[in-house]
């Protein structure tokens, strides 16, 4: 462990991001940069326990800042959550001479390497790569800026019909957990209604909501719905019940799904997956282990891997009153 470091060894795992191979190509440019070399490991930790690894050089990683998803493949492993799994993917590290170990992903992610380093004290730092920005320690995770901007540019289109129809529109956007995408491109698409799981306002206040609409003279609606959102088991059960309320409303429902994780990289999440990328790089060479490189006040901050998966981000109260006024 008190050895410099020769190899690192990178890999993506968890949904994948935008962004997410603007990062690996820092990761490997940075190694580049100072010396080392770089091992890329194919999807996540799956590839960690087969041995999936092939060695990154700078040329390797040419024209991929601009694109979506991740070179390196992502996966969801079981395997890994067993101790066996993990002892296979600590001997596949050695054998390969890898001293220092970058994951790029979420919480999921994170919370594997924190099990692993733990017991196989094995160096690692995370990068937080997840459209959801539910990361705590970072003002922004990778791939989270793409992701507003696909959703205000579908919302925007959506508007077209919805209004040129009087319709109400539910859309169900990303956050299994969280309502940042929900908040931030609710606002910046201009809805009338966003429904997060950190408020809960309930279906009574909800109707009485839109009522205040239609009485203001408004004909159509964009309610923005986080996945995660408490109100009804889902957008369709929520919007049986706002049928059954306004019997008149034309309503029709939209779960943007999946897009709103595709697609270019914005050029913030390219910069910041750069930044976080050679800094992840650089914590490993200076001996820091356990912790995640995140963006707070655009300076490059560190957490310990253990806040960045129990802590919580709190919801700007600042924009659900912004929400709330614009809305009117
Ligand atoms: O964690 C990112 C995320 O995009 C969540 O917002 C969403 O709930 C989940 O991944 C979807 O995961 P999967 O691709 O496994 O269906």
């Amino acid at each position: 462990m008190n050895e410099p470091i020769k190899k690192i060894a990178v890999l993506t795992s968890g949904g994948d991001a935008p962004g997410m191979n603007a990062a690996i190509r820092a990761v490997v440019r940075a190694c580049s940069y100072y010396s080392i070399e770089c091992v890329g490991v194919y999807r996540g930790y799956q590839g960690l326990i087969e041995g999936d690894f092939e060695i990154i050089s700078s040329r390797n990683v040419s024209n991929i800042i601009n694109k979506g998803g991740t070179i390196l493949k992502s996966a969801r492993s079981l395997e890994f959550k067993t101790k066996e799994g993990r002892a296979k993917a600590y001997k596949n590290l050695k054998e390969h001479g890898v001293g220092g170990l970058i994951l790029i992903g979420g919480d999921g992610t994170f919370t594997g390497g924190l099990k692993f380093m733990q017991e196989f004290n094995f160096p690692l730092v995370g990068i937080p790569g997840t459209i959801d920005n539910d990361i705590y320690g970072t003002d922004n995770t990778i791939g989270y800026d793409t992701a507003l901007n696909t959703v205000v540019e579908v919302i925007d289109k959506i508007r077209d019909t919805a209004s040129s129809h009087n319709r109400l529109f539910f859309i169900e956007v990303m956050g299994r957990d969280a309502g940042f995408i929900a908040l931030n491109a609710g606002i910046g698409a201009g809805a009338e209604e966003i429904l997060i799981p950190e408020k809960n306002i309930g279906l009574e206040k909800f109707v009485e909501s839109l009522n205040k609409g239609k009485d203001s003279g408004k004909t159509s609606s964009i309610v923005v719905v986080s996945e995660g959102d408490k109100i009804g088991k889902n957008v369709f059960e929520l919007a049986d019940h706002i049928t059954e309320s306004f019997p008149e409303y034309d309503i029709r429902v939209s779960v943007l799904g999946h897009m709103q994780r595709g697609g270019s990289p914005s050029c913030f999440d390219r910069v910041l997956a750069s930044r976080l990328g050679v800094a992840a790089v650089e914590a490993l060479l200076d001996k820091s282990t356990g912790v995640m490189i995140g963006i707070t006040e655009n300076k490059i901050s560190k957490v310990e891997l253990e806040k960045a998966i129990k802590m919580n981000n709190d919801i700007n109260k600042e924009l659900l009153k912004v929400a709330e006024i614009t809305s009117v």
